[in-house]
């Protein structure tokens, strides 16, 4: 069988699997990021969605031999401790239901941001519209992507100066 050297997460892979295999099950079954999710396999729900070289891209009718050196980015890789501004609105507004559609949903609204720092409701419903979500949780992730702009867009606060008598 074919080897192929992949960067995921910034770190590089070695795998070793047939030519034709979805990126996917490269991912969940080879080196255990179980983040993307299969829910279609054919390219109609948004589950399976990670970032190939910052653009959403759906990893279950990408064959491994179609990722070459591009860098593949994963739920797991969005941030060393999971606060991305996009994971903090999550929690905070407690957007997920049963989560199967979420890691997916949270990618492409990654890369809606770069893009757009302060996204309308139309960028976010038209970044978003691949994405199915059978809990039905579109409101609450619309809300999410506006609150994660916001928290993007908050100053980092650095340790305070000593103020002098
Ligand atoms: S599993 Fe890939 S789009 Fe549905
Ligand atoms: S939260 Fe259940 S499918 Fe979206």
């Amino acid at each position: 069988m074919p080897r192929y050297t992949l960067n995921v997460n910034q770190k590089r892979h070695s795998v070793e699997v047939a030519a034709d295999t979805p990126l996917l099950w490269v991912l969940r079954d080879q080196l255990g990021l179980v983040g993307a999710k299969y829910g279609c396999g054919v390219g109609q729900c948004g589950a399976c969605t990670v970032q190939l070289n910052g653009a959403p891209t759906r990893s279950c009718l990408l064959p491994v031999s179609g990722v070459g050196s591009a860098q593949v980015l994963t739920i797991e890789g969005l941030h060393p401790q999971g606060r991305h501004p996009l994971q903090q609105a999550w929690e905070e507004l407690d957007v997920p239901q049963c989560g199967y559609c979420q890691a997916g949903q949270i990618l492409s609204a990654a890369a809606l941001l770069k893009q757009r720092p302060k996204p309308t409701d139309a960028d976010i419903d038209a970044a978003l519209s691949g994405h199915l979500c059978r809990c039905a949780t579109y409101t609450r992730i619309r809300a999410g992507v506006h609150r994660a702009a916001e928290i993007a867009a908050q100053p980092v606060s650095g340790p305070k100066k000593a103020v002098k008598a």
